[in-house]
């Protein structure tokens, strides 16, 4: 077998919370993680709540920055790392290279879902009705009843915006997928659709990397489980 092509390159990644409004109180989360992942799989971080997994993600996709080590993704030809790389790098990388599924979906007042889910593809600049074609079929997929395509997802329930975003996230055809507990509140048919979609994904050629609370969801994708370890507080030299 030969190795995938390595899209991500994480190295020494360290992270730590200055907490402003608590006299500067320093907060250790990650420490020193170090991970490659590549085409055509799926790297589940695992681990009990607060361990820094969805911060994990976050420095992932240029939100918070790292404060050492370094976040290499493949570009094209080229490497940029997210520790360092100018705002307007990190907004190319976020439209072609890395998606990110966060744990709730973030409603943009009056856009009807069906735009909601093309806009990363009109973003790239696929043409309007091919988005929502594309888009259409992602949200058929994900059993989000075509009634509710020309509304905003505002009033829809937990499950129904998950889905929404799932299907936002999905879209875009992006190399790198981040995904925070895109399971969580499923029901168990939903689950198996978003199972099923991810290991297209992962079949395709794409590198997903994700928190999935359910044992059984993480079984079902994970090609690599990547344990997250509580960061030890920082020794107290008085
Ligand atoms: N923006 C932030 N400012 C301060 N502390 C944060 C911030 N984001 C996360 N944390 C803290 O980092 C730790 C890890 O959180 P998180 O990454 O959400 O964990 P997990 O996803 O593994 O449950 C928690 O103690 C959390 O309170
Ligand atoms: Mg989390």
């Amino acid at each position: 077998m030969t190795a995938a092509r390595t899209l991500v390159q994480v190295a020494g990644l360290t992270k730590t919370f200055t907490l402003h409004n608590q006299g500067g109180l320093q907060l250790p989360v990650l420490n020193s993680v170090d991970f490659q992942v590549g085409s055509g799989e799926c790297l589940v971080l695992s681990g009990p709540s607060g361990t820094g997994k969805s911060t994990l993600l976050r420095c992932l996709y240029g939100n918070y920055l790292a404060t050492q080590g370094s976040i290499r993704v493949r570009d094209g030809g080229q490497w940029c790392d997210l520790t360092t790389a100018p705002e307007h790098q990190i907004l190319r990388l976020r439209r072609y290279v890395i998606g990110y599924v966060s744990q709730f979906l973030r409603v943009i007042p009056r856009v009807r879902t069906l735009d909601i889910v093309a806009e990363p593809l009109r973003d790239r600049g696929v043409d309007a009705d091919t988005a929502r074609d594309e888009a259409a079929v992602l949200l058929r997929r994900l059993n989000v009843p075509a009634r509710l395509w020309d509304l905003p997802p505002a009033t829809f329930s937990g499950g129904e915006q998950q889905r929404v975003n799932i299907a936002r996230g999905l879209v875009g055809g992006h190399a790198v997928l981040l995904l925070d507990e895109p399971t969580a509140s499923l029901d168990a048919d939903n689950r198996a659709v978003v199972v099923s979609l991810i290991r297209e994904a992962v079949a395709a050629g794409r590198c997903l990397i994700g928190i999935f609370h359910d044992e059984a969801v993480r079984d079902a994708v994970a090609t690599r489980v990547l344990p997250i370890q509580p960061a030890l507080a920082a020794p107290n030299l008085d």
